[in-house]
């Protein structure tokens, strides 16, 4: 039997995905500051806590066999607080995975890491999935800090790290520019047990997306680790591009990070 840590069980993405991760052969360890009511008890744990509370990292980790970690704050936030929880909470998941001996931890990313590139600068191929960091404000910014925190946790102690940077995770896009950052609850099911798989040994940063028909953000390096999305947001484009017309002289669809690139948080570092 096998145990994988979910943090940030009761968000999102930790919802959509515990059904869809269960296995005869895993038991499930959620991990999340708000309560989680509906667990399964054949196949679920919980333990409740913060990433910034070490002591319930620790009780967290412990005995597990890796570690998908997915909680923390999921969208720009204070300065003070994005260091907190995304940046300390996540050092602290890395160093109790090492004291406890997991060797694989998977990391929620972001698009926001790399949100700056351009379709004009992918130069009509596809971006690559472990393109250079730049950060489209805080967040993003704390994205991109703990990729580069578990290439120091895989160098240092050889924990196999895979950083996750999603486009949007939803059960249907969430908007326009969805139809091409989506990725499906069952595409996010797929990459994360490529990403728990032999063949995503070692240190790899791939996009999270579905096989979108106007993605433009390379499937090349979740290919390399066995993941093989199924689904393409284009079955929502009627109901998206009633509103919008797709073109990259929109600035939304321009940039990788969309919208995020004038969040009034970011302007404020300029
Ligand atoms: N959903 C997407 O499209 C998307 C895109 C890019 C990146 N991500 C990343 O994936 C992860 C999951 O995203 P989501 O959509 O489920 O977000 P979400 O906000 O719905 O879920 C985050 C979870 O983390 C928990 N959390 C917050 N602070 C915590 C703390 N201090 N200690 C423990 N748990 C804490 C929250 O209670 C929540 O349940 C996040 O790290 C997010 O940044 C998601």
């Amino acid at each position: 039997m096998s145990r994988l840590l979910v943090t940030g069980a009761a968000g999102n993405m930790g919802t959509m995905l515990r059904p869809l991760l269960r296995r005869p052969d895993r038991t499930l360890r959620l991990f999340d500051i708000a309560d989680v009511t509906d667990i399964d008890s054949a196949s679920e744990e919980f333990v409740q806590g913060s990433v910034t509370d070490r002591e319930a990292v620790a009780r967290a980790v412990d005995g597990v066999d890796a570690i998908l970690h997915l909680g923390g704050l999921s969208t720009e936030d204070s300065w003070a607080n994005i260091l907190s929880v995304n940046v300390d909470g996540t050092q602290a998941v890395f160093d109790a995975a090492a004291a406890h001996g997991v060797t694989r931890v998977v990391v929620a990313s972001s698009n926001h890491a790399v949100g700056f590139w351009t379709h004009d600068e992918a130069g009509g191929s596809d971006l690559p999935g472990d393109v250079g960091a730049r950060p489209d404000g805080f967040y993003g910014w704390s994205k991109a800090a703990v990729e580069a925190l578990g290439r120091l946790y895989h160098d240092r102690f050889g924990i196999d790290v895979v950083n996750l940077r999603i486009g949007s995770s939803f059960e249907k896009p969430p908007n326009y520019r969805g139809l091409a950052s989506w990725m499906s609850p069952a595409d996010t099911a797929r990459l994360i047990e490529a990403s728990l798989s032999d063949d995503a040994k070692g240190f790899h940063t791939v996009w999270g997306i579905s096989k979108n028909s106007r993605a433009w953000w390379s499937g090349a390096e979740g290919a390399a680790i066995g993941y093989e999305p199924r689904d393409d947001a284009e079955q929502f484009a009627d109901e998206f591009l009633a509103e919008h017309e797709w073109t990259f002289d929109d600035p939304i669809l321009q940039r990788v990070g969309g919208a995020f690139c004038d969040h009034p948080l970011g302007q404020r570092m300029r």
